[in-house]
């Protein structure tokens, strides 16, 4: 039993192991190959977050899926690239729209050279996952293109906040599902149809990407509140002081409804008012932290994992279908 990639996934296979570690050092080459521009400053402003790590949890599902068709086929290591590069170009974009100052336990791009670059950066790292999917044929543009309008579209309900009469934990997880589920989805699809799988394998590869996307973003939005810079490269409380409601906050929120407690209701008093004062913030995030809540949230993280692993059950047995049933745990109960 070996342990193979960034979640550390216990693999009997020594042919999947191989499979992943080599699948993985292409998407690293590709992705450096990618990120090189004759301007060196974009080089440097594109190979910044690349070069900082992050899990390659994308290319990694790539991988896995590939392992229900041929894993060798031309198509599985670009499609990673592209899976990468618009998750990376998203990175740029979003922490100019978080105002986040950290990523990848490194300055992010807007911090270190401000809104314009960071954004452009990011337009460039769009335009580079273009080029190779050029080549990788028009079903595979419109799968991005349709994924990446997901994405966007995720990216502004956040911002724009649920309509009038619409339930917030509702709009809160159409938002994630678009914003996150859309391009883990892609991940798994693309793994299976460029390693030539059958389309039903592709089916269950996009179901499972888009549920364990979900419970990715929520544990992502659990991690903002429970963990801290060294682990998860980011500085937590992000959203709580941009005034975004992730699930921990909405559950409060509901409970604050159905119950009425007083220090709930203070709780949500003070996570309303103004944080970028850094004392009310640190409460904040020092009262949500014991608040059950934030359990709440983390069991429904594990619900929507749960649900990726039934979507794998029509999946023929081997090793790989553990691997990925196993990510489906180490993805909700990760530390960063
Ligand atoms: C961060 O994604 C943005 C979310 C969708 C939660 P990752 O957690 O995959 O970030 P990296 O790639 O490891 O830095
Ligand atoms: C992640 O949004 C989604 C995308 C980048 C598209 P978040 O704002 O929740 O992600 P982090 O926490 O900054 O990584
Ligand atoms: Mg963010
Ligand atoms: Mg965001």
């Amino acid at each position: 039993m070996t342990v193979v990639g960034p979640f550390g996934l216990s693999v009997r296979d020594q042919a999947l192991e191989a499979d992943v570690q080599a699948g993985l050092a292409a998407v690293e080459e590709g992705l450096l190959d990618a990120t090189k521009s004759e301007v060196p400053f974009i080089t440097q402003a594109a190979q910044h977050l690349v070069r900082a790590g992050g899990k390659r949890f994308r290319p990694l599902l790539v991988m896995l899926a590939a392992q229900f068709g041929d894993p060798y086929a031309p198509g599985v290591v670009p499609s990673a690239v592209v899976v990468e590069l618009t998750h990376l170009a998203t990175l740029y974009h979003d922490d100019v729209m978080d105002e986040a100052d950290v990523r990848r336990g490194v300055e992010s791009a807007n911090s270190r050279w401000g809104n314009s670059v960071a954004v452009l950066t990011g337009d460039f790292l769009f335009a580079r996952a273009s080029h190779i999917l050029a080549d990788l044929g028009p079903e595979a543009v419109r799968i991005q293109a349709e994924a990446f309008e997901r994405l966007v579209t995720g990216q502004i309900l956040e911002t724009a906040g649920p309509r009038d009469g619409r339930d917030p934990v509702e709009h809160y997880l159409d938002v994630i599902a678009g914003k996150t589920g859309s391009l883990i989805a892609v991940s798994g699809r693309f793994g299976a149809m460029m390693s030539g799988a059958d389309e039903s394998v592709v089916d269950i590869m996009t179901q499972f990407g888009e549920r364990l996307g979900v419970a990715f973003q929520l544990a992502d939005d659990v991690l903002d509140i429970a963990s801290d810079t060294v682990e998860s490269g980011k500085t937590p409380g992000t959203d709580l002081r941009e005034g975004i409601p992730t699930l921990p906050v909405l559950r409060l929120r509901e409970r604050v409804r159905r119950l009425g407690l007083p220090d709930d209701l203070e709780l949500v008093e003070l996570l309303e008012s103004d944080l970028s004062d850094d004392a009310r913030h640190a409460e904040a995030l020092a009262r949500l932290r014991a608040h059950p809540a934030l359990e709440q949230a983390r069991r429904d993280a594990v619900r929507y994992a749960e649900e990726a692993r039934t979507a794998l059950a029509p999946l023929p047995d081997r090793d790989a279908k553990n691997a990925l049933l196993e990510l489906c745990d180490a993805v909700v109960h990760r530390a960063g």
